[in-house]
């Protein structure tokens, strides 16, 4: 079993309260953290300072360095998948898939590199020659990156990859669920050659460690995946300093009477929906249908399901594993209990043994059930009716959140309307709100946070637009 502590200036150092780090299949110990107090946190903080303002890494370098790193991760994937699998409780499936997804995020990171440049600026009021003035893009400095538990590894990635090639140094805290991956990346960087220092560790709960770090006045951004209540809570306590928040959704797809193919947006929903075990901010979640076909799109969905292979306590190589917690798994299972008494149609599903939830499929849900209004992190999509375009759009937008909208149709006119209407950081037409390619921009609105992800966006946010003057 493996033990990690943090990892500062390029060394591990074992300190602090031992939390254990289950195997999310068994409920078994798979590895130990150690959970760094606040000397831990303020250490790899000044490191990270110090790094920074020692650093001289060229943009060349930075992008050697990250495409080394994508070499080692290359040859250690099926490893890598292995820890995905049992730490965050994966399908065998989607922890290679998540590897190949990380490995194709460092080298869109690794290319934003060599193009970070700043823009010639236009003086009206002065002479010609007598001034000139263009910007130039710096880094930020030193970069806090708080990472979520349901892909460990491409949004962490996702985070260091673009901090790194933008020249920043970084101080990551894992989430304290699935902190095992990560403390094989930094590992993967010191063997890349990245200085020391310019990638740090530090280990431990969010309520503690990640408290430490808020408080650190060293830092100058502060990028996280997570929650909308964390989110705001990181956003009141980092003062006039940057953010980059990456917070939820509850993710609309529309299917209407004329999409193309109904079998296929079925299925789309159906995989998309229950990918991950439904941990996804734009999971599929709530389905909206046309009246005209929805007793079909209800069965073709069924029919999906039940071709689905759920994964055991012994065995990962299914279509649905297990939820991140016993937790986590009970409040899914009394939401989804609470909709039925309200109302809701069980139409599969609903099982569950330990953290392992049979996909569940809801109908005749409406908006105030919390299965709908909320977003349930799980593997349940509800399903409802609409006859009418106007008022599908109000519902989807109807969500404090605004992450990602999937809408089917063959309408030109209504494809036009929806992206005027819809109220989402990502329309997506004819697929699912769970369509992700990783150099894309991804971020939101309302709650669903602030910034942009994706390198070339991620590259923005991580750096300054610096003003240059020159008078002769
Ligand atoms: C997320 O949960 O926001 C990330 C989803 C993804 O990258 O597929």
């Amino acid at each position: 079993m493996e033990r990690y502590g943090h990892f500062i200036n390029g060394e591990w150092i074992e300190a602090g309260e031992v939390v254990s780090v289950m195997n999310k299949y068994t409920g078994e110990t798979f590895g130990e953290i150690y959970e760094a107090d606040e000397e831990i946190v303020n250490k790899a903080v000044q490191n990270a300072y110090d790094s920074y303002e020692t650093s001289e890494l060229s943009a060349d370098d930075r992008f050697n360095i990250i495409i080394k790193a994508v070499t080692l991760i290359e040859k250690r994937k099926i490893e890598l998948a292995e820890v995905l699998i049992y730490e965050a409780g994966k399908t065998r499936k989607d922890a290679v898939t998540e590897i190949e997804r990380g490995i194709s995020t460092l080298r869109a990171s690794a290319e934003e590199a060599k193009r970070i440049t700043g823009q010639g600026v236009a003086l009206p009021n002065s002479t010609d020659l007598g001034k000139l003035a263009f910007t130039v893009r710096v880094p930020v400095g030193v970069v806090v990156a708080i990472t979520p538990f349901n892909f460990p590894f491409n949004l962490t990635v996702h985070k260091i990859g673009p901090a790194l090639a933008a020249g920043n140094a970084v101080v990551l805290k894992p989430a304290e669920m699935t902190p095992l991956i990560a403390c094989k990346l930094v590992e993967i960087f010191k063997e890349a050659g990245l200085p020391d220092g310019l990638f740090n560790l530090v280990n431990g709960r969010g309520t503690h460690t990640g408290d430490y770090l808020l408080k650190n006045d060293l830092v100058d951004m502060y990028t996280f995946t997570g929650s909308p209540k964390v989110g705001q809570l990181i956003k009141s306590k980092t003062g006039i300093r940057k953010v980059a928040l990456e917070l939820g959704n509850n993710s609309p797809n529309i299917v209407h009477k004329d999409v193309a193919d109904l079998k296929r947006a079925a299925e789309l929903c159906v995989t998309r929906g229950f990918s991950n075990a439904g941990q996804a901010c734009i999971s599929v979640q709530r389905i909206y249908v046309h009246e005209e076909v929805y007793e079909q799109f209800i069965s073709y969905a069924t029919d999906f399901t039940k071709s689905l292979v759920p994964c055991s306590e012994d065995n990962p190589d299914g279509d649905v594993g297990p939820v991140i917690s016993e937790r986590e798994a009970l409040r899914i299972e009394s939401w989804i209990d609470e909709a039925v008494q309200q109302g809701a149609k069980l139409v599969i599903g609903g099982q569950r043994k330990r953290t392992q939830f049979e996909p569940t499929i809801l109908a005749d849900v409406t908006q105030l059930m919390r299965v709908v209004c909320e977003e349930v992190f799980g593997p349940v999509i509800t399903i409802q009716t609409y006859s009418n375009i106007d008022e599908v759009l109000q519902k989807a937008n109807d969500s404090t959140m605004g992450l990602q909208v999937g809408i089917f149709t063959s309408n030109i006119q209504i494809i036009m309307k929806s992206i005027r209407k819809l109220k989402f950081g990502g329309v997506i037409v004819n697929n699912v709100s769970t369509y992700r390619e990783d150099a894309m921009p991804y971020g939101g609105v309302k709650n669903s946070g602030i910034g942009k992800e994706g390198p070339k966006y991620a590259v923005l946010e991580m750096t300054e637009e610096k003003l240059i003057v020159l008078d002769a």
